[in-house]
């Protein structure tokens, strides 16, 4: 099942759904108040800057990324922007949470004349961990699975609000000859309600669950966006290297996991803090509240440079080469997201101790695009590109 483009009215009814659960979760004096604070950005901040840009300024003097975007991504990209650095994480949350989600994705599917979905999804869910589970075929075992941890900052983002994302995902797998291909998406839990080791023990869990259904780690791909990378960089750290985080991680079993096929991280946070973390006038990520959720992910008690936590703090080669995938990492950025500068610096190290991975850096592109493009693209060819890139290197590896 691939759904059509995003349009004017899924707007609408996406803050239909919206609404009333910041009422709830939020409070209304709250919800008003930052709508308030809103008004003048939506009324003359982003007009302004919007047909400023677009119209009086030189094509070659524009953002890249305003050079190669519609004006409905342009538009949509800049409210990212200014919600990023403006509106408090706990509204986000509501924006991506399962109460809004799912509803929108029902409403989609309707639009698009589907009463039942075609594809199988279930939570699952022990003392541990949670996730979705979307596989085509439940009764039989899968002949591919992805493990999926989602991006937000580590604050935001729901497995419901990627539904959509990784359903278009598992039919591009089926499209691609898998006879009954999976897809687990941890629901690890957002700080402030806990933070590190708790995402990382909630994803090792997670993986060991993946491990027993599908039999094979050759066919596992660990995968995740933005912070869900992170935390996926860091389970496959902690799965090479037991011995000497087993003290620390004390509820972890204790026998060995074998490492999954291969690893996909879309514009991974390699770095939780680095100076090279930069704010661009294409992405909307905001170098500064990156920093601000990285300290609380970190929690008080965990030092900062700690691999596990912050993977891209680890020049250990031998380490890399046991936590590398059998198959490889894959890796997609934007050249002009904040986080390219240091995801490049981690891939430099990787190329001179051969650590085998390949990447793809999309010129001109901002942060998760393989993502959002799905929400903000028009032509299916530009929704899909991303997801169809990843899906061909799965194709050649598993
Ligand atoms: C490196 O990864 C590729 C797939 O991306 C795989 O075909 C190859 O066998 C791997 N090489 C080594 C030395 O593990
Ligand atoms: C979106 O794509 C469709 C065809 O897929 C086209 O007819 C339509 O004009 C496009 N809309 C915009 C706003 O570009």
């Amino acid at each position: 099942m691939i759904l059509g483009p995003v349009s004017y009215l899924d707007c609408m009814v996406f803050c239909l759904f919206l609404t009333p659960q910041l009422l709830i979760h939020v409070g209304f004096f709250e919800t008003i108040y930052v709508v308030l604070q809103c008004l003048p950005f939506l009324l003359f901040e982003l007009p302004h800057s919007f047909i400023h840009e677009r119209f009086f300024v030189e094509p070659n003097k524009q953002p890249l990324f305003v050079q190669q975007a519609s004006p409905f991504e342009d538009f949509v990209v800049r409210c990212v922007r200014y919600a990023f650095a403006n509106i408090p994480p706990k509204v986000g949350r509501v924006f991506f949470s399962k109460s809004v989600a799912l509803p929108f994705l029902r409403f989609r599917m309707l639009r698009h004349g589907y009463v039942k979905s075609p594809v199988h999804w279930n939570e699952y869910r022990d003392k541990r961990f949670k996730g979705v589970w979307i596989i085509q075929e439940p009764m039989q075992k899968p002949d591919v699975c992805v493990l999926y941890a989602h991006g937000g900052g580590f604050s935001m983002g729901s497995s419901y609000f990627y539904l959509e994302f990784l359903i278009t995902w598992l039919s591009l797998l089926r499209s691609a000859g898998y006879r009954n291909p999976a897809i687990f998406a941890l629901e690890y839990t957002l700080v402030p309600d806990g933070c590190f080791p708790t995402q990382l023990q909630e994803a090792i869990a997670g993986y060991e669950h993946v491990l027993l259904m599908v039999g094979d780690p050759e066919k596992i791909c660990v995968s995740g966006d933005s912070a869900g990378a992170t935390i996926v960089l860091s389970l496959l750290l902690h799965l090479a290297n037991l011995n000497r985080h087993l003290a620390k991680m004390s509820k972890v079993g204790t026998w060995h996991l074998a490492k999954p096929g291969m690893a996909i991280l879309i514009s991974p946070w390699v770095t939780l803090v680095s100076d090279k973390h930069r704010n661009t006038a294409s992405d909307y990520l905001d170098a500064g509240n990156l920093h601000l959720y990285a300290r609380q992910y970190s929690g008080k008690h965990i030092a900062a440079e700690d691999p596990l936590l912050s993977p891209g703090n680890c020049r250990d080669v031998e380490w890399w080469h046991k936590a590398t995938p059998s198959k490889g990492i894959y890796l997609t950025y934007g050249t002009e997201e904040a986080l390219a500068l240091e995801i490049e610096r981690l891939t430099k190290f990787w190329e001179e101790c051969g650590v085998n991975f390949s990447s793809r850096a999309e010129s001109g592109g901002i942060h998760a695009w393989p993502v959002a493009c799905l929400f903000l693209s028009n032509s299916s060819e530009d929704r899909e590109k991303g997801l169809r890139a990843i899906v061909e290197k799965i194709r050649r590896t598993i």
